[in-house]
This record gives structure tokens, sequence and C-alpha cells, in this order.
């Protein structure tokens, strides 16, 4: 009894601090302005990040140093954690670049996957909060439904809901894994894409850790190189229409150059021919934009005249690749 009463006592010696603590935390609040929730620390983005996670208690916790003091830690981690869970990646130790959407992590690869780095893909959340200004149709995405079916009247679908604008920016670099990945089956020279999560691609890393592939407005190459170059990428839009995709932001930004070798990243922009009115346009932009990029090193050809006559073969499947 008396040691039922000293517990009771004690419980009360300890809570009175606490309770003060409280009190003042709570009186503290009042007097503070509110502040703005940041968007990925929501209760919503948070419940989804976790929705996606896998129970992995067999694994030591997904702790990689890189990210100990960085802003966006808890985010790029969610994000990064999956892989990680699904035995596809064992580290991450390094920033391959930072582009406008996305940045781009290098990781080492699982032993199991048989390959030594993998690049991540991870959407910023500021991606996923500038929905509400209609950035999907201002870039030209598909929309697509969780069937995969093409959404036509998006606007009125994109709700204000959190939820709703997460599973459409979801479904839409779903859609950017599914085209490389048809492109990748069909031999494009385009990173090997491993899976999707989420706001994050994981695939082949071209270069290497200490050395991520230079794109292609960042090197040189001589006149002969560049023939050769041309030459592979039409090749790849080639291949591309055969398989029913236009990249759609093509561009000396988009192109990776590695030990004398080409290859595209980048779909997120991707558009299917049977499914948009402006393709040509962007067929035509996509061939003109390489050529920019070859011209000064001596490389001649007509980009228009190139468009055409792939569009034609395209319309009429004559294409010359085979699929
Ligand atoms: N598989 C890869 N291996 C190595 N580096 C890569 C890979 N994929 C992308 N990168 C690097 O990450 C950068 C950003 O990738 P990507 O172009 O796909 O994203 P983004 O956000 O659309 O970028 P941007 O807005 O600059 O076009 C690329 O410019 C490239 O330097
Ligand atoms: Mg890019």
């Amino acid at each position: 009894m008396k040691r039922h009463k000293r517990h009771f006592d004690d419980d009360r010696l300890d809570r009175q601090p606490l309770e003060r603590v409280l009190n003042q935390a709570a009186a503290q609040r009042e007097k503070t302005p509110i502040r703005k929730q940041s968007y990925e620390a929501s209760q919503e983005v948070q419940l989804w990040l976790r929705e996606q996670a896998l129970d992995a208690s067999h694994k030591p916790p997904f702790e990689p140093s890189l990210f100990a003091r960085h802003r966006e830690a808890e985010w790029i981690l969610s994000s990064l954690r999956h892989f990680y869970e699904l035995d596809l990646i064992s580290d991450v130790i390094g920033t391959a670049k930072s582009g406008k959407e996305a940045t781009v992590y290098c990781c080492v690869a699982d032993s199991r996957t048989g390959l030594d780095y993998l690049a991540a893909k991870v959407y910023r959340p500021r991606m996923f909060r500038s929905l509400s200004n209609d950035a999907i149709y201002r870039n030209n995405r598909v929309q697509r439904d969780e069937r995969g079916r093409v959404i036509r009247d998006g606007r009125k679908r994109n709700t204000k809901q959190t939820r709703a604008k997460l599973d459409q920016v979801s479904n839409w670099i779903s859609y950017e894994f599914q085209t490389q990945q048809r492109l990748y089956n069909a031999g494009a020279d385009v990173p090997q894409p491993i899976a999707q999560i989420g706001n994050a691609l994981l695939m082949s890393f071209v270069g290497t850790p200490d050395q991520p592939a230079p794109r292609l407005n960042e090197v040189r190459l001589d006149a002969e190189e560049a023939q050769r170059l041309f030459e592979q990428m039409l090749r790849n839009i080639e291949l591309f229409l055969a398989c029913d995709a236009i990249h759609g932001d093509l561009s000396a930004y988009n192109i990776l150059y590695w030990e004398g070798r080409a290859t595209i990243i980048d779909f997120a922009q991707a558009v299917d021919p049977r499914q948009s009115d402006e393709v040509y346009q962007l067929l035509e932009r996509d061939i003109d934009r390489v050529y920019r990029y070859v011209a000064p090193y001596g490389v001649r050809a007509d980009p228009a005249a190139l468009a055409h006559s792939l569009w034609m073969k395209y319309l009429t499947g004559s294409l010359e690749v085979e699929v």
C-alpha cells in the first residue's frame, strides 16, 4: 500500500515539471504567430510517403551520411529508402546533378543487382507544390489515371486536395519510367531503368561517382565525333518514333557523353504521337536542337527535311528501324 502511495506521489512529483513545461509551451504557442508548415512536413505528404514503404525490419536502418545536414533530408530519405528496402541500393554516396525539377544522386548498387552504381532521380517537393499552377500542362506532360489511361480533361480533375495532386505527379513520373523502359527494351541509347517508386526513379549510372558523365553542352568534340553523334541521335529519334515516342525536350542538356558514347536522358516530357496534336513541332524541334549543337563542328544537314521525312515514314508505317 505504502509502496503504491509512494509511486503515486512520485508520479505527481514527476508530472509537475512536465505539466509546467507543457503549459509554458502552450503559452508560448499562443504568443508566437502560427508559422506556415512546410509542404513536405504536412501530414498527408508524410502519410503518402510512409504508405509506400515496405516492412524491412531485417535490415539496418537506412541512414546515408550524405544527407545528415541536408535541408530536405527527410524528403530525400523517404524517397530513396524504398530502393534500399528492395535490395536495389546499399548506399547513397554523392549528388550527380541538381536539375530544375529533380536532383540525381549517385547510389552504390546492391551487389544482387550485378551493377556497380545507380542513378536515383528524386523529384523535389517544389515540383509537387507547383501543381496547383497546372505545371504539368505547361510542361506538356501527358496526364494518366491510376490505370495508365490518358486523362484528357485533367484540368477538371485537378482537385485541390493534396492527396490527388501527389497521386497525379506520381502517375506522370511512372509514365516517364515506362517510356524509358520501352525505349531501353527497344535498344535505344538510354540509361537502363531499374525501378520507380513515388517521386523517385532508379536507373543505371552514366560515368563514375567521382566523374558523372558530362552533358553534351559541357564537352568539346572533333568533327568526326560530332558527325557520328548526329547519326546516333537520328537513329535514336527514329527508334523512339517506332516505339510511339518523341522525346519532346531533346537538346545538348539532356544528352550525356561518356567514353565516346552519347546517352539520352530525361523522358519527363516525352509524348506519344498518337495522343497529342503538337507532336510534329516537337519532333522538328528535337532534331533542330541536336543539329544546332553539331553544326559548329561542320556537320551539314537539313533538320526540317529530316523531321518531315521521318514523320512521313512514321505515318506510312515505313520506318527503317526494327523494334
Ligand atoms: N543516369 C544518369 N547517370 C548520371 N547522371 C545523370 C543520369 N541521369 C541524370 N543525370 C544527371 O542529372 C541531371 C538532371 O537529370 P534530368 O535531366 O533527368 O533531370 P531534370 O530535373 O529534368 O533536369 P533539367 O531540368 O536540368 O533538365 C542531368 O543533367 C545529368 O547531369
Ligand atoms: Mg533534364
